[in-house]
């Protein structure tokens, strides 16, 4: 019989890990109680400011005081600024001016602009929204800090690792210490990861919130563009076409582009265009099949809200214009092949056409003809009911006024686990759960995580 005795390690200090903390971050200090500590919150691309305005909100409405770091990922005044002013966020109050550059590159520049920022700032949790380079980025230098990491949109999956997205969710899900699911189904995808489900709450997305709160004022504004550019409500296609699984592949964007073409001959088309896009339609020589359709700069959040709301149907691989048109009710055809916002699909509000020209006009069309009996559905939101905001900013309250940490487990206080190996002799093809068991002290079988049994499904493996 094998024994493999594990927990030997004696450690200094039940509070290792926060003596490490405290030890690199020079502006700190055993001294600065956790209740002093800000939270920080980061942001850096159009879409997290504009799903994280609702928990800034909350956060100002609950006294609670925060840095509020912008990664610079963004910077163009139409996919930063813009916002700032229409949704009335604060001025950051650190720029890590990051741009543009390689997936690497924006990582990096971010990391290492943060870890200055929680230098300085010594914050008690860090918290970010979204999939992009910046929140990967905040996640791996708030956990090289031994700073808590919270995740708003955590749980999403696309089951797509070519996509930066999928790679950047993923991994922030693995490392944070908290997880903000906006549905149930999000939430799902964490527990069946491992995570703790102590960790994980189910508030809603913000962009319900978003919605809810400047849909009116929106529509006003959206009439006023519709004026100016000479369309009719609820008789016009709305477009947005961003993502890298798109613009990067020359043929799918050409289809996409196709697609536009054929259907500015049966309805205006309006396409508000991402500098991504336009930069690869220039490189691809493109620019020339949308001649009818009506392309202008990326338009400001009441803008583009308002031309949503008033739109026959929207063609987008957004992810948050796929929330927005299921919220809003309006038929969608999403330009990707599958979406980790599956709840959209309900009543086929949205419907997935991938980069297939043909595929698409088609189900433009088709969800043109039904846009008047979408907008009369009437159903619950599975997306949220406008309060998430406030949900999260109390989640942030108390993981920050109650000491959240990374907690480094005391394995002095662990009982001693004990592998031992069942069987001996030919053990091939047997599982090695069957044959390779851990036992508490008192000679128990017993998981060696303790309090989840999700350690034994996960080394489930065959010799
Ligand atoms: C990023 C996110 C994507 C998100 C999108 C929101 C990653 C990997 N991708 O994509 O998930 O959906 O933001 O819009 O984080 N550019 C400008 N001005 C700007 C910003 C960008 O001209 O202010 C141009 C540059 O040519 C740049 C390109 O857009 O190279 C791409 O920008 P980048 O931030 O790398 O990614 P996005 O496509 O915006
Ligand atoms: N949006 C905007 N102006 C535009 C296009 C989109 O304000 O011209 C908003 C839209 O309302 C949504 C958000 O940008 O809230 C979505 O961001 P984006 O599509 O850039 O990123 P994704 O959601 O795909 O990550």
């Amino acid at each position: 019989m094998m024994r493999a005795t594990c927990n030997v390690q004696i450690l200094e200090s039940r509070t290792l890990a926060e003596g490490r903390l405290f030890s690199r971050l020079k502006g700190g200090g055993p001294e600065l109680s956790k209740a002093k500590r800000p939270l920080l919150v980061v942001a850096g691309t159009r879409p997290e400011v504009i799903k994280l305005a609702p928990v800034l909100k909350w956060l100002g409405n609950l006294n609670l005081d925060y840095v509020f770091v912008w990664s610079g990922q963004h910077y163009d005044y139409e996919l930063s600024r813009v916002f700032f002013e229409q949704l009335g966020i604060p001025n950051p109050d650190e720029d890590l001016d990051v741009r543009s550059g390689s997936h690497a590159e924006q990582t990096a520049k971010a990391m290492v602009g943060l870890e200055k920022v929680i230098e300085r700032c010594v914050p008690s949790v860090i918290v970010a929204e979204g999939d992009t380079n910046t929140v990967v980025a905040s996640s791996l230098a708030a956990s090289k800090c031994l700073v808590p990491f919270a995740h708003v949109e955590a749980g999403l999956r696309s089951w797509n690792m070519c996509m930066p997205e999928e790679v950047n969710r993923k991994v922030a899900d693995a490392i944070a210490s908290l997880h903000v699911a906006p549905t149930e189904l999000a939430a799902m995808n964490l527990l069946f990861e491992g995570a703790s489900p102590k960790g994980v709450h189910v508030t809603g997305n913000t962009i319900v919130d978003a919605v809810n709160e400047y849909e009116c004022l929106a529509k006003g504004r959206g009439e006023e563009l519709l004026s100016e550019l000479g369309l009719e409500k609820y008789n016009y296609i709305l477009a947005t076409v961003h993502r890298a699984e798109n613009t990067d592949d020359a043929q799918r964007l050409a289809n996409i582009m196709m697609a536009l073409k054929e259907l500015s001959q049966y309805y205006n088309v309006l396409f508000p265009m991402h500098p991504r896009t336009k930069r690869r339609l220039i490189e691809l020589g493109l620019m020339g099949c949308l001649e009818r359709v009506k392309v202008v700069k990326p338009m400001g959040y009441l803008e583009f809200l308002g031309a949503l709301a008033h739109a026959k149907v929207v063609l987008t691989d957004s992810g948050g214009v796929q929330e927005e048109a299921f919220t809003l009710k309006i038929p969608t055809v999403v330009l990707r092949y599958n979406t980790e916002r599956p709840e959209t699909t309900m009543f086929q509000i949205s419907v997935l056409a991938g980069a297939d020209k043909d595929r698409i006009v088609k189900l433009a069309l088709a969800q043109a003809e039904r846009a008047e009996e979408v907008r009369g559905l009437n159903f619950e939101n599975p997306l949220g009911d406008g309060l998430a905001g406030r949900r999260i900013a109390q989640i942030l309250k108390e993981a920050t006024e109650g000491g959240l940490t990374i907690e480094e487990p005391d394995l002095r206080e662990t009982p001693m686990i004990e592998y031992r190996l069942l069987k001996e002799g030919d053990i091939r093809g047997q599982s090695l759960l069957d044959l390779l068991v851990a036992f508490n002290e008192d000679g128990k079988p017993i998981s060696p995580k303790r309090g989840t049994s999700m350690f034994l499904a996960r080394v489930k493996g065959r010799f």
